[in-house]
């Protein structure tokens, strides 16, 4: 145990289901592996996975939120009057949601529903190579500077460096837009375009990021873009991300994005194509697709049978 101020049992959720016949808590806690979504690699001793939500925030002052978007709502839901009214909470969650006026950040989300703080975590992070233990680095958003620092604390280790930084929304909508430019960099691949165009589609599609994150958010430090969560994701997931694998595979078998998911990703779940919807909804009610060419044109070749070469022949 590395600081005596945090409990040394880390106390994981996990959505049940059977595995080779058996409970996957149950085989988490035996084998000290996740058999199912992140096979080959050691889970450590004092990570205990639970089925039951409530047992598992029921003592708890830190909250880690780390599931796919679009189960958010329903997971809040399930935590209200359950939680310590003190507790932290960082989400590492990539996504948002929308409404009518443009879109809603997962920690406000969050933080309205549980009427709690909510810090953000994001960067270059392909899971299996954190759980390989390579160098990465990563970015907190915090709205408290204490906040920050206590996150930084609980998260960094020798091969893991943690950046902060006073943009919470900043970090979270990186880590949400930047699976969209990997679809394209995907497309990119798939249609064997080479290294020069994906540059090109990373550079215009970081720009997108740039100009929606600043139209639909105000606030949003120049900073955070040069941060791990901005540019260096962007990287990372173009060219490691699932993201950017099914797309390449849309491409070269013709196959539906749902399909693929299923094929490929065996259970897990593909956050940027939700992504891509919620952005063309957004930008459809404000009536400003032009303004955003490349995002629009990833939706239309990803849900309206655009051929996939419009890539690089619908942009600037
Ligand atoms: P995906 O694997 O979901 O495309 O993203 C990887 C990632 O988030 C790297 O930071």
């Amino acid at each position: 145990m590395r600081y005596k101020e945090f409990h040394q049992e880390v106390k994981m959720w996990v959505f049940e289901e059977i595995v080779e016949g058996r409970n996957l808590t149950e085989l988490i806690n035996e084998k000290h592996e996740n058999v199912k979504y992140l096979p080959g690699f050691t889970i450590p001793e004092n990570v205990k996975a639970f089925s039951d939500l409530s047992e598992v925030v029921r003592d708890a002052t830190v909250l880690v939120f780390c599931i796919p978007h679009q189960f958010v709502p329903k997971t809040c839901d399930q935590l209200k009057g359950k939680i310590n009214p003190k507790a932290k909470a960082i989400s590492l969650v990539k996504g948002f949601e929308t409404d009518e006026k443009g879109i809603r950040p997962i920690s406000h989300a969050i933080s309205e529903s549980l009427n709690i703080s909510v810090c953000s975590l994001s960067g270059a992070n392909i899971a299996n190579e954190i759980a390989e233990e390579h160098f990465s680095e990563t970015t907190i958003g915090y709205n408290y500077l204490a906040e920050g620092e206590l996150f930084k604390k609980l998260f960094e280790t020798k091969y893991f460096r943690v950046g902060i930084i006073n943009d919470v929304v900043g970090v979270e909508l990186c880590g949400a837009l930047k699976n969209v430019i990997a679809i394209g960099a995907g497309f990119v691949d798939g249609l064997k375009l080479g290294e020069n165009a994906k540059a090109a589609i990373i550079r215009i599609g970081f720009l997108e990021m740039k100009q929606f994150m600043k139209k639909f958010y105000g606030g949003i430090k120049d900073e955070t873009f040069f941060e791990s969560c901005g540019i260096a994701d962007v990287i990372a997931t173009c060219y490691g991300g699932r993201n950017r694998k099914v797309a390449e595979s849309f491409v070269t078998t013709g196959k539906s994005f749902d399909q693929l998911e299923e094929e490929l990703l065996h259970g897990q779940k593909l956050q940027g194509t939700l992504t891509v919807k919620e952005i063309h909804r957004v930008l459809s009610n404000k009536g400003i697709n032009d303004e955003f060419k490349l995002f629009t044109t990833i939706y239309r070749i990803a849900f309206e049978g655009l051929p996939p070469k419009s890539i690089v022949e619908n942009i600037d």
